[in-house]
């Protein structure tokens, strides 16, 4: 079982979603999970210039680290994202990697995976941010298991350590996920109205997104 945590605060050591999302990864490898961090502010990804090829090739055509992170991140059976609230939502490192899922999301290339969230913020915005992040990672087929959204006013070291082996918890409790295929029926529900959705869309673009329209059909959901 393999499980990636995706960060979006820029602080490196510093940052305290880092700190979180490590955490998390720890408990999931109480439960024998492999696990692999990705601090996306050091990743070269770079801003989708919404050309569209990515449903034509079922890849992006920019050279940088986002198809062979995406890549792996297939190969995996869990994702965590975590990201501080930057005036009032994610940050820019975070959204710039959702730019770039388009085709994920039309082809909910993540199904059958499972993930969870957390948001940190000082006093605001974390129920926002968190809520979003859940709503991409439903809408590219991972069943979100659960999530932290919490404010650290900062230096509460007791309460941080309590966050800390809340983090740990929640680690576990998605390796046991994943290792017993839990089901959400409400995610399920709505991850098939989206595919009927984007079936459509995808059928009157068939001729020119011609990678979709294979995986769909493959699929087996046309
Ligand atoms: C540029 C910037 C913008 C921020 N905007 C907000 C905000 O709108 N609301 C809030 O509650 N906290 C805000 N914060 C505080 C961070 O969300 C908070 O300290 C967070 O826990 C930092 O996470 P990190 O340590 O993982 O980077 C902001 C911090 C920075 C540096």
């Amino acid at each position: 079982m393999k499980i990636f945590a995706l960060c979006g605060s820029p602080r490196k050591n510093n940052s305290r979603t880092a700190q979180l999302l490590k955490q998390v990864l720890a408990g999931a490898q109480l439960e024998g999970a492999e696990t692999e961090y990705v601090d996306l502010s050091e990743s070269k990804i770079n801003y989708c210039f919404g050309c569209g090829k990515c449903h034509k090739l079922g890849e992006c055509i920019q050279k940088d680290s986002f198809n062979s992170l995406f890549g792996e991140i297939l190969q995996a059976e869990g994702i965590i994202l975590g990201s501080p609230v930057y005036a009032g939502h994610i940050t820019a490192q975070l959204k710039t990697w959702f730019d770039r899922l388009a085709n994920a999301i039309h082809c909910q290339r993540l199904a059958g995976k499972y993930g969870m969230v957390i948001s940190t913020a000082n006093g605001s915005g974390h129920e926002d941010a968190a809520n979003y992040m859940e709503k991409v990672l439903r809408r590219i087929g991972v069943q979100v298991v659960d999530r932290m959204a919490c404010t650290i006013p900062g230096g509460l070291l007791p309460e941080e350590a309590e966050l800390l082996s809340r983090a740990r918890d929640l680690g576990v409790t998605l390796a046991r996920a994943i290792a017993e295929k839990r089901e959400f029926p409400e995610q399920l529900e709505e991850q098939e109205r989206l595919r009927n959705h984007y079936r459509q869309v995808i059928l009157r673009n068939k001729d020119v997104w011609e990678w979709e329209y294979r995986y769909i059909q493959e699929k087996g959901w046309l």
